[in-house]
């Protein structure tokens, strides 16, 4: 039986940003004809990553083994769709480069929306929170996010439809092989 190649798509992007709708999205658009995980950071905090906090160190700690399991359900064939703010440029790097070493597919696509909107939006009422102060390394209020540099795909989910974004993420799957 031949086996759909794997591949991981990671979204990052701020709370908020719209990383959970779009996977969720790209899941459903997937699903049905190949085997599809969703790794997203609330989530995975609950299990994998259980009792990591959001320092600096927790968080990289936190990016590398969502890519750790990423990598070992890809290699079977699964298409990993990774939704986690994973705030810094160099650990996204890393795990980039675990994964093309591994002969994977890796596509980084940056949730881009203007952080007044997710202010404006604030779903969660984390920002709330953390704009009162009750929230410390809160990222974008209190905590860095380095933006990517040259993701594969960006979506400007602010004022794009989840529908716009997904066409470009299946685009850009397509335009890799998957
Ligand atoms: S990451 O930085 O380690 O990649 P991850 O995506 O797993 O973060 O978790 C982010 C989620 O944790 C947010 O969606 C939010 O619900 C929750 N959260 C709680 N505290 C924080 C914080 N200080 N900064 C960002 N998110 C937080």
């Amino acid at each position: 039986m031949s086996r759909a190649p794997g591949f991981i798509v990671w979204m990052t992007g701020l709370s908020g940003a719209g990383k959970t709708t779009l996977s969720q999205a790209l899941r459903a658009r997937l699903a049905p004809s190949r085997p599809v995980e969703v790794l997203d950071g609330d989530e995975v905090r609950t299990w994998l990553t259980r009792g990591l906090g959001f320092s600096r160190e927790d968080r990289e700690e936190n990016v590398r083994r969502i890519g750790h399991v990423a990598r070992l359900l890809a290699r079977h064939g699964v298409g990993v769709i990774v939704a986690a703010i994973s705030p810094y440029r160099g650990t996204r790097e890393e795990v980039r480069g675990l994964a093309r070493a591994a002969g994977l597919v890796f596509l980084e696509v940056y949730l881009e929306a203007p952080l007044d909107v997710l202010i404006a939006r604030d779903v969660k009422g984390l920002y709330k929170r953390a704009l009162a102060g009750e929230l410390a390394n809160f990222t974008g209020v209190s905590d860095p996010y380095e933006p990517p540099e040259s993701p594969e795909v960006i979506v400007h989910s602010a004022w794009e439809p989840v529908g716009v974004g997904l066409e470009r993420v299946v685009e850009a799957l397509r335009g890799h092989g998957r």
